[in-house]
């Protein structure tokens, strides 16, 4: 039987400390066989690589109902959200996303329009900007146009704010989790105003439903509408996770500045713009790690697992495993070029099947927009000043510290 190295005390205090390190280190410390520690109170085995995430993603396994702790749904995924369910309700609820997010017509029309956007940003522009706050309005403005929630100027500038403040706040204790929280209250409340409004109209979802539509009219596994603080919910986990495409775009910019070489052949070849775009998700942080909790009395590597013990896949040690990544800490888009990642190769998205598991079904949006985007990066005439761009891993979610501020080339800079 494998060794079980155990942590004695729980360690909640080490991630808050070492962040995306954290979980890492701890299983480089524990040697070839499971690890068990202590997360919130509650007793917890790591689990690492590609049999690792075959295993996390059968639900015989493992369930997410109670694996979140309430300042994460308060946050970053709301309460009732999908991310929380199992079994036929999380399916029923898990379809309403997979069929918008995964056409690959909507996928393209919201490309176009974040194409669209970015250019009306960018065209004749010049002086000095910080490109995360720029992509994610950028980025809100396409996606709610899109999701046919169309907002006043003012209210998409919120509503970029309100999406970074939920994702950026959702890891962290003070004043960054406080405004994650009433950012997702306010866009919450008005998001339940828009669907009240809708369901009073009564003219349902029509034959090519917006994002707006199909949760205002989805029906749940029992065959009820969604009361509408859940509708909002789900409607916001489309439209945040989308805006945080910022700070992949942002990650791009980065990478193109501390690897110029890349530049050109991204402007040119569409080929390498998407290796590249699964590269910059590779290669920079962003989820840590995902949990769940045992469903059954169950074994790993044939180590007991008692039912309710949590369960925590290793993302950004996986992403960085040089059993799987030679070089792992070299930006290399060569690497998937002409190639497709794996489905449980590379999981910054989460691993196993988008239509009957967790997996993220946002993942063709967030290739192709970031594809995209890089493209445009690679050909604005812009300058990088003197700045902070260095990315603590220690604070989650990462970014470059500065934002990525960037001067722009000016009228004619395209
Ligand atoms: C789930 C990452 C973009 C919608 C997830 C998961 C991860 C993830 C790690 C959890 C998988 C699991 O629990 O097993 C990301 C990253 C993104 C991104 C890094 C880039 C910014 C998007 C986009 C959308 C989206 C653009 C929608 C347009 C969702 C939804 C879920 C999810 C609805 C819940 C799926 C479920 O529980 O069944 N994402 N995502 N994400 N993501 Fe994304």
């Amino acid at each position: 039987m494998a060794a079980l190295v155990s942590d004695l005390g729980d360690s909640t205090a080490a991630l808050l400390l070492k962040g995306y390190t954290w979980l890492p280190d701890r299983l480089r410390r524990g040697g070839a066989g499971p690890v068990r520690t202590r997360l919130l109170g509650r007793p917890a085995v790591a689990l690492h690589g590609p049999e690792a995430v075959g295993f996390f993603y059968d639900e015989r396994n493992v369930r997410r109902r109670d694996a979140l702790p309430g300042p994460v749904l308060d946050t970053l995924f709301g309460r009732g959200a999908v991310h929380t369910l199992d079994g036929e309700a999380h399916r029923v609820r898990k379809a309403l996303f997979v069929e918008r997010l995964t056409d690959a017509e909507a996928v393209s029309a919201l490309v176009e329009r974040v194409r669209e956007e970015w250019r009306r940003a960018f065209e004749a522009r010049g002086g000095t900007v910080v490109l995360f706050d720029e992509a994610a309005l950028v980025l809100a403005r396409a996606v709610s146009a899109w999701a046919g929630i169309a907002l006043s100027e003012a209210w998409t500038r919120r509503l970029a704010r309100d999406a970074v403040a939920m994702v950026d706040g959702f890891a962290t204790p003070g004043p960054r989790h406080l405004r994650a929280r009433v950012a997702r209250l306010r866009q919450q409340r008005r998001i339940e105003r828009l669907v009240n409004r809708r369901r009073s109209h009564g003219d349902g979802p029509g034959p090519a439903p917006t994002v707006l539509s199909a949760v205002t009219w989805h029906r749940d596994a029992d065959g009820r509408l969604l009361d509408a603080r859940t509708a909002a919910v789900e409607l916001l986990n489309v439209v945040r996770p989308t805006v945080a495409i910022a700070w992949f775009v942002t990650f791009a910019a980065h990478a193109l500045h501390r690897w110029p070489e890349h530049r050109d052949r991204l402007a040119d070849e569409p080929a390498y713009a998407l290796a590249f775009a699964h590269e910059v998700r590779r290669f920079y942080p962003f989820a840590p790690f995902l949990g769940g909790l045992a469903a059954r009395d169950t074994t790993w590597q044939g180590t007991p697992v008692p039912e309710g013990t949590m369960l925590l896949l290793d993302v950004y040690g996986h992403n960085h495993d040089p059993a799987l990544w030679p070089d792992p800490y070299h930006f290399h888009p060569d690497r998937f070029l002409g190639r497709a990642p794996g489905a449980d190769e590379m999981i910054p998205q989460g691993g196993g099947d988008a239509a009957t598991g967790h997996r993220c079904p946002g993942e063709d949006i967030t290739v192709a927009v970031l594809k995209a985007l890089s493209a445009e990066l690679a050909t604005l005439d812009h300058t990088v000043p003197d700045q902070d761009l260095r990315i603590s891993l220690r604070r989650i979610p990462a970014r470059p510290r500065s934002g990525f501020r960037m001067t722009l080339g000016g009228p004619g800079g395209r």
